[in-house]
């Protein structure tokens, strides 16, 4: 019988990373999940706790891997390791670009080693301020190399280095998918992100922040979908060689996004305008038509479907975590928030991200 791949995650205990190791273990896979938690959680990998395809090891990448991870063999090494929203990565600057450079450099040696496919998690952010719009993999981008966003897209520009590098050095086989915003469950309501922003404020009643005019645009995309791009993009066994945008085309501002949500939580919180974070992007939508050509992938879920999975997600969170029973036959958009789940929503929302740094938002 064909032996089922062992696939390592870097920071699988993470919004991505959790429901990639769902989708791997569902597959037939064994999944073995290293992460600091960081920014991840161990609620989002509670349920695999009594898996036996599944294991996990806390670590920080960028220290020197654990020994044990030397008697495993391991197919494919996914890098999904690194905080991914503003406030998070801004928060410690320094250990977010370590995390893209030193870290990335561990595990493609630990893959080298291991005779494993790499894959890193690289962003759109690469592309920073794009000047082309919508971006192509071989656009080569517009960063600010200083500003406050600096240590996560040039870590991750400099990880894409490395791998590449490794990469025509024949040292292993390489791929880098480059993500474009992404949303569903798992996400936290504290990370400062467009999308969980809106959704916990609209369940909360709390005004609604928009940042600038709102007219800045963005494409979200489902974890899902996501997820089964990346699988998708590690199977693949052709030629190519370069990095392969993964997102959702379907453009929107955010402004819309914020009416979408409240229609569908049937919220009447108020929108409150602030000024635009620093270097924030003003145009941000993926051209996958590579990943469509080698791939053949292309996002499934509509919308107003994924944002139907995401309300529901953080309404029966905030539920469960308020002690409150949850009613899965009630839509959460006829849901009524009580003053419990309310007053959690807002816990949720403030922990660990000091009010200076949550200005910054908006991914
Ligand atoms: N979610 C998105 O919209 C998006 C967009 C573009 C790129 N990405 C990339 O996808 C990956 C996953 O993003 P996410 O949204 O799941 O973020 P996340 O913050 O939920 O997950 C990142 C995980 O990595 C862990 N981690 C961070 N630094 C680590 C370190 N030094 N050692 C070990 N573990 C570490 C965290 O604890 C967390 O579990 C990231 O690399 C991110 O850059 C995500």
């Amino acid at each position: 019988m064909k032996r089922k791949k062992t696939c390592l995650i870097a920071g699988g205990a993470g919004f991505v990373g959790s429901n990639l190791s769902d989708a791997l273990l569902a597959g037939g896979f064994e999944v073995i999940c290293v992460d600091n938690f960081r920014t991840g959680r161990t609620t989002n990998i509670d349920h695999l706790k009594r898996e036996p395809r599944f294991s996990f090891i806390e670590a920080d990448i960028i220290e020197a891997l654990p020994a044990s991870l030397g008697r495993r063999r391991v197919d494919w090494v996914f890098n999904l390791a690194c905080a991914a929203s503003p406030p998070h990565y801004q928060s410690d600057p320094e250990h977010t670009l370590l995390t893209s450079v030193i870290g990335t450099r561990n595990l493609l040696s630990y893959a080298e080693q291991a005779r494993a496919r790499f894959l890193l998690a690289s962003t759109s952010e690469i592309y920073g301020d794009p000047q082309v719009h919508p971006q192509t993999e071989s656009y080569w981008g517009y960063v600010n190399p200083t500003g406050p966003r600096a240590c996560y897209d040039e870590g991750k520009r400099a990880a894409e280095t490395l791998v590449f590098d490794y990469g025509r050095a024949e040292r292993g086989e390489v791929r880098v998918a480059r993500i474009f915003n992404t949303y569903g469950p798992r996400m936290r309501a504290d990370d400062g992100r467009v999308v969980s922003n809106v959704v916990t404020q609209a369940l909360a009643g709390d005004d609604i922040t928009i940042y600038g005019a709102g007219t800045q645009t963005r494409s979200f995309c489902y974890v899902g979908d996501l997820v089964e791009g990346l699988i998708r993009l590690m199977e693949y066994d052709g030629s190519y060689g370069g990095a392969v945008n993964l997102g959702n085309p379907a453009e929107m501002t955010i402004h819309e996004l914020v009416e979408r949500v409240l229609r569908l939580t049937s919220s009447e919180s108020r929108i409150v305008r602030r000024p635009l974070p620093v270097d924030d992007p003003q145009r941000r939508c993926p051209d996958i038509s590579l990943a469509k050509r080698l791939l053949n992938w292309a996002p499934q879920v509509r919308l107003d479907e994924g944002l139907r999975r995401t309300i529901a997600y953080f309404a029966e969170d905030a539920a469960a975590a308020a002690s409150f029973p949850s009613r899965p036959n009630r839509r959460p958009a006829a849901r009524k928030t009580s003053a419990r789940t309310s007053e959690r929503l807002a816990k949720m929302k403030n922990a660990s991200v000091p009010q200076m740094e949550r200005t910054l938002t908006n991914s």
